[in-house]
């Protein structure tokens, strides 16, 4: 078998790695991202060229290794693939997913194997002078912040509302209190929704936006996203983008019935067996 050029980082590797990785918003600091190598080396790869990858399992209880980074030129992306794929394998993983990736780009992950599993819309608002943004909900609905008793109750959410590939564990959603701000809507039966939110360096990102289906057409969605939208303006977004599923037409009309606007380009993400 050939062997790997994409070899496991070295400390020295970590902290050249670091201004392209802090490029990338994967993790918050550079001591974020030395503690994820040294719990797991084998989740940074580089070659002697300088080609490098990051790896992330994909949720903590699926069988899928996602590559969350890879830098290298075109032409080496399916041998890159190759190597990694063999990573997954050898970590006991059953599928490797892509980058999120361009459609043009597309064919050099399926010269490696991988076949289209998402095709992505991606939209934006300008949400200078959004920062008076609220949520006007029905009235038997209150919103609050999330607590981490809500947990449980937000994952029962992520099980009615999304298919398994997309829904969170009750871990990673413990992961998002530390860096996200989390919202939820609850009404006399219980939390009927929740977001998911991030502002840095002027971007808002919405994470999540998931509303019981009981309760949806009320416009308990609208407000929880009107809501996330005015606390990203008031923490300094100039611009909110999010991403939602191409199939995904009932989020894609809430999003604009609220003057968001769809990026002309598909972002795919594709996937193999290992
Ligand atoms: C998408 C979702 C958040 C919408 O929440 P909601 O509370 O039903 O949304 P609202 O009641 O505020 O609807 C606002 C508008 O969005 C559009 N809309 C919402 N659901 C729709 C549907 N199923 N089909 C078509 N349009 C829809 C409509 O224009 C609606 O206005 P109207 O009811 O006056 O026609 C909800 O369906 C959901 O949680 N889906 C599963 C999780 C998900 O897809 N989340 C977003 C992924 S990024």
């Amino acid at each position: 078998m050939a062997q790997s050029y994409l070899q496991p980082a070295s400390e020295r590797d970590i902290q050249r790695m670091w201004p392209a990785v802090n490029s990338t918003h994967l993790f918050e600091e550079s001591g974020d991202f030395r503690r994820m190598w040294e719990v797991a080396p084998w989740r940074v790869r580089v070659s002697a060229a300088g080609d490098a990858a990051i790896l992330r399992p994909w949720r903590a209880d699926h069988d899928v290794l996602a590559v969350t980074a890879l830098w290298c030129p075109e032409s080496h992306v399916p041998r890159a693939i190759g190597d990694l794929a063999a990573v997954a394998r050898n970590q006991g993983f059953g599928h490797l997913l892509s980058p999120l990736v361009m459609q043009d780009s597309a064919k050099l992950y399926t010269r490696a194997g991988m076949v289209e599993h998402e095709s992505i819309v991606t939209l934006r608002m300008d949400s200078r002078g959004a920062d008076g943004m609220r949520g006007a909900f029905p009235e038997s609905v209150t919103l609050r912040s999330a607590t981490p008793d809500d947990i449980p109750a937000m994952h029962a959410l992520d099980e009615v509302s999304f298919d398994e590939f997309w829904r969170y564990g009750t871990q990673e959603l413990s992961d998002y209190f530390v860096s996200d701000r989390a919202a939820v809507a609850s009404g006399p039966e219980g939390l009927i929704g929740y977001t998911l939110c991030t502002a840095k360096s002027g971007i808002g990102t919405l994470g999540r936006l998931a509303i019981h289906p009981s309760a949806r057409r009320t416009g308990v969605g609208t407000a929880l996203l009107r809501d996330a939208i005015g606390y990203m303006a008031r923490q300094g977004a100039e611009m909110v983008s999010l991403c939602t599923q191409e199939d995904n037409h009932a989020s894609r009309a809430l999003y604009a019935g609220i003057g968001m606007r769809e990026l002309p380009d598909r972002l795919l993400l594709l996937i193999m067996e290992t």
